[in-house]
């Protein structure tokens, strides 16, 4: 029998066995992912050497610990169809809940695979035994993820083509300190999302309308460790978190992740209303969580409550809308009108980044489990 990629030890066994898997010749779903602007996943690239020459001696106690909870692999064959899998009625959907919820299937693959992809590299390329370890161990989680995702597309008849994706998507350059920033952040809002949509679909379970929502409590999990290893990697050198450049780089991060994560959400309208999420709701309840749990490492959370927030998401929102219209509508015309609609953004943008921050005290010890 074929392994599943759940099972799989391995990131390369994974994708080996999600390859297997009868050919879809499904473009559309690759194009999609291959698609590079500022609202889809990105592939990163970084100097891997600088990253091989960490040493985590200053964090070994806790480092340890983490490492034999992935080691254990508690969610080993958990990302597999099973008897909780309903049918899911792909014709029968409303259209555009089919499509948007098509895009965010796609776009999750692409994200998942993203870490994928980066993780591997670094064990590959690395040669320190607890770096190569950590990053084996978080791509071999992506690709379960990645693959669990294909397999629910497959249904839809569609499949992004993992191993092309590899070879084509484009990769983008981050040295490592904004690798450690965006990635530690894109993992701890990653447990948050999955987390705050499986417990409303708890308390709501008549909303669930497709069951890889069933399976978001050990995914998160998944994702709340990878954040913890890079929580404990940021506090290998203090100069990360506490130098004032760095602290502005922090700040940075935190409003490209949270806004771009706001704009994308609200794009998709049809697929919050099904799930019965009010996607300010939401962006502002992830926000919350996510703030918080980075107090573990980062000395300040963005003012989320403050009068200016919430409007500028909604500014930067409508000239993405603004934007999107502009490259459909092509011609001088529509460059004009991309062209503002970007300035807009960029402005909204800066905007945000002037409301000031609240500062916090960082503990000595950065671990927590999760606990929503
Ligand atoms: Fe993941
Ligand atoms: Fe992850």
């Amino acid at each position: 029998m074929n392994m599943h990629s759940s099972t799989a030890a391995t990131a390369e066994e994974a994708i080996a066995a999600q390859e297997a898997l009868p050919p879809l010749t499904n473009e559309e779903a690759t194009q999609v992912a291959m698609s590079n602007t500022l609202l889809t996943p990105r592939f990163y690239t970084t100097d891997f050497d600088e990253m091989d020459a960490i040493d985590v001696s200053s964090v070994r106690e806790e480092w340890d610990v983490l490492i034999g909870q992935m080691k254990a692999d508690p969610n080993k064959g958990h990302f597999k169809k099973n008897e909780d899998w309903d049918d899911v009625d792909w014709d029968g959907m409303e259209p555009a809940l089919k499509a948007e919820f098509i895009d965010f299937l796609i776009s999750s693959c692409t994200a998942e695979f993203s870490g994928c992809v980066l993780y591997k590299e670094m064990k590959r390329r690395g040669s320190n035994k607890d770096i190569t370890e950590l990053f084996q161990l978080m791509a071999r989680d992506e690709a379960r993820h990645a693959g669990f995702i294909n397999d629910a597309l497959r249904e839809a008849g569609i499949a992004v083509n993992l191993g092309f994706l590899t070879q084509a998507k484009k990769y983008t350059y981050f040295r490592p300190k904004f690798i450690y920033y965006a990635t530690y952040l894109s993992e701890k809002i990653g447990y948050a999302r999955y987390i705050t949509i499986f417990r409303h679909l708890e308390e709501n379970p008549e909303m669930r309308f497709h069951p890889i929502f069933k399976w978001f409590r050990e995914w998160c999990n998944d994702e709340f460790s990878h954040g913890e290893a890079f929580a404990l990697l940021l506090k290998t050198d203090p100069k990360l978190t506490e130098s004032r450049m760095n602290k502005m780089w922090i700040k940075f991060f935190l409003t490209a992740v949270f806004s771009t994560m706001w704009v994308r959400d609200h794009q998709r309208p049809e697929f919050h209303k099904a799930l019965g999420v009010d996607p300010k709701w939401y962006g502002q309840e992830v926000f919350r969580k996510t703030s918080e749990i980075t107090k573990q490492v980062f000395p300040m959370t963005l003012d989320i409550d403050h009068p200016r927030w919430v409007p500028t998401l909604n500014r930067m929102e409508a000239a993405n809308v603004q934007i999107a219209a502009g490259r459909k509508q092509g011609g001088v015309s529509g460059w004009v009108k991309r062209m503002a609609g970007s300035a807009k953004a960029g402005f909204a943008f800066v905007s945000l980044l002037t409301i000031p921050v609240e500062k916090n005290a960082v503990p000595a010890s950065p671990r927590l489990e999760p606990a929503y």
